[in-house]
């Protein structure tokens, strides 16, 4: 089985710093990079920055400063979000790099080598913000100014020289590639649109530009700069250093095993950059995944509707764990979400505080009383303690296969079900009325322990710090959590020293308590 996985976020644009929305994007692609490290993969996790482009020339102008300079300063604050969310990201690429351009201005060399770029005239709607070309049947009115349909963007008519990369000549290719792999686009209620889009016949796209220089240069032109769209997605390539195709991260990591992005870029993906790889005759990625939008008051987050939420601030106030916790429970992944502070501290008192902290709190507190705060001995375990503890071996593969298809909301359900049983089984157990039976106050002990662990590792992709802290009752380190060690119920080893911790989640008093 290839044990290699490799993931990667959208490279953002550093027009703006950034938002909740950003911070979605990567904090499910840790959650998934986590998991299957946990699981035994060798990961390569990639994000980064988008800094080419006319966007980015005139936030640059805006501020009188040097695009790159601009860029420097805002992919920053980007990286210092990677390691606020706790991102364990295994490279961070910028388009402004040497190696990044190398890498883009050979893949068009590639793609004039087999004949899919001709120079002609462009003349037709482009969308700035978007970075995007749209047909005219995308395109509305509204207050007098023309927009795009699907982003809402303002558009400007643009016609100048262009060179132009011979998508038409991939249309049946494409179609051939969705239908041989239903799950390249996913989820399925995306994959439709899709592949109505390609079947209404695709156009020949502008990849080049000459009326503006923030861009990576055509290779052996003056005069012409590479599309930031074909310059962006080549990142996923040129972070393992394409063209070489012998180096160990080209040969590890190369097809990805998935990118996942909002599905305001699925278009990109799954048309564009496929229909590219194709011509230059590179292997496609296993999946790409368009993932919802965080919505805040019902509508999608964005700078000109001013209902951003600074996931810096909410992490300032409640902390990571919790924001982690709260986006991949509520937002049920691949649909829209709104998110509010309301429910944040909802589950942050419900599940994280009462259902999982109170849980370790407990148990160990009760250990300490009555176990020597030790890990029970003499054990026996009857079928109370058996039920319970076999449904994690039950399910262990069936858990892995819904993360193979991204089915989070399955792992979180899980989760949050075996809380409540655990909790269940410790109160109906009652081991405070067991003191006249040592055996039996040890087993259940021992087999709340066991599960407190269990979870623990299963939460550990959503809430990592707060897992190791939790996992220092045991004297557990990262290095130690292993997926496959769910199924093992007499892990923890007999008579060690339990450690007791302090609260891991603090309770949100509420106003209206
Ligand atoms: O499109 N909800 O960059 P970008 C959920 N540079 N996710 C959101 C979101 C929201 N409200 N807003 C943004 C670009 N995102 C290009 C990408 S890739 C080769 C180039 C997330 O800064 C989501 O992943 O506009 C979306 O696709 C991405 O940020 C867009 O970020
Ligand atoms: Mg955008």
């Amino acid at each position: 089985m290839n044990k290699n996985f490799y993931i990667t976020t959208p490279i953002y644009y550093p027009s703006a710093k950034p938002h909740m929305g950003h911070a979605y994007s990567s904090i499910i692609a840790d959650f998934f990079a986590r998991f299957k490290r946990i699981d035994g993969f060798n990961v390569h996790f990639l994000t980064g920055t988008d800094e080419h482009g006319l966007k980015i020339q005139r936030s640059a102008e805006k501020k009188n400063i040097e695009p790159l300079l601009f860029c420097d300063e805002i992919s920053e604050t980007f990286r210092n979000l990677s390691s606020k969310l706790n991102l364990t990201n295994t490279d961070f690429i910028r388009t402004t790099e040497d190696r990044h351009k190398k890498s883009v201005q050979h893949l068009w060399s590639e793609l004039e080598k087999s004949g899919d770029i001709y120079l002609s005239k462009y003349s037709g709607w482009y969308s700035v913000s978007d970075e995007a070309y749209y047909n005219e049947d995308e395109i509305e009115e509204l207050d007098g100014e023309k927009i795009a349909k699907s982003s809402k963007s303002k558009v400007e008519w643009i016609e100048e020289e262009s060179f132009f990369f011979k998508l038409s000549k991939w249309q049946n290719s494409l179609l051939d590639y969705y239908e041989k792999n239903p799950n390249f686009i996913s989820p399925e209620s995306r994959k439709n649109e899709v592949i109505s889009f390609v079947k209404s016949g695709l156009k020949d796209l502008s990849v080049s530009r000459k009326s503006f220089s923030w861009g990576i240069k055509v290779p052996n032109n003056n005069e012409h700069i590479i599309y930031v769209w074909l310059d962006a997605l080549t990142n996923y390539i040129s972070a393992l250093n394409y063209p070489d195709k012998n180096n160990d991260l080209y040969k590890e990591f190369w097809p990805a095993t998935i990118h996942l992005i909002g599905k305001d870029i699925l278009r990109f993906h799954a048309i564009y950059w496929p229909a590219f790889l194709m011509a230059a005759n590179l292997p496609l990625p296993k999946k790409v995944y368009g993932h919802g939008w965080i919505l805040s008051d019902n509508v999608k987050m964005s700078k000109s509707k001013g209902n951003i939420l600074d996931p810096l601030e909410i992490i300032d106030n409640y902390g990571l764990d919790p924001l982690r916790y709260y986006l991949i429970k509520e937002v049920s992944f691949g649909n829209d979400g709104n998110i509010s502070q309301e429910r944040l501290e909802d589950c942050i008192n419900s599940d994280l505080a009462n259902n999982y902290g109170n849980l370790c709190q407990r148990v160990t507190a009760f250990a300490s009383k009555n176990c020597d705060e030790k890990i029970p001995q003499d054990i026996e375990f009857i079928k109370d303690d058996k039920n319970i503890l076999e449904n994690y071996e039950k399910n262990l593969q069936t858990i892995r296969e819904k993360i193979d298809n991204q089915d989070i909301n399955f792992y979180i359900n899980f989760i949050v079900n075996c809380l409540f049983d655990a909790n269940k089984y410790f109160n109906d157990q009652e081991p405070w009325k067991k003191k006249d039976d040592k055996k039996r106050l040890n087993t259940i002990v021992y087999t709340t322990l066991e599960i407190v662990r269990k979870i623990t590792y299963l939460l550990y992709p959503i809430i990592p710090s707060s897992s190791l802290k939790a996992l220092e009752i045991f004297n557990l380190k990262e290095s130690d959590i292993n997926l496959s060690s769910i199924s093992n119920h007499i892990y923890l080893k007999q008579g060690n020293k339990l450690n007791k911790v302090g609260i891991l989640f603090k309770k949100i008093e509420k106003e209206n308590d």
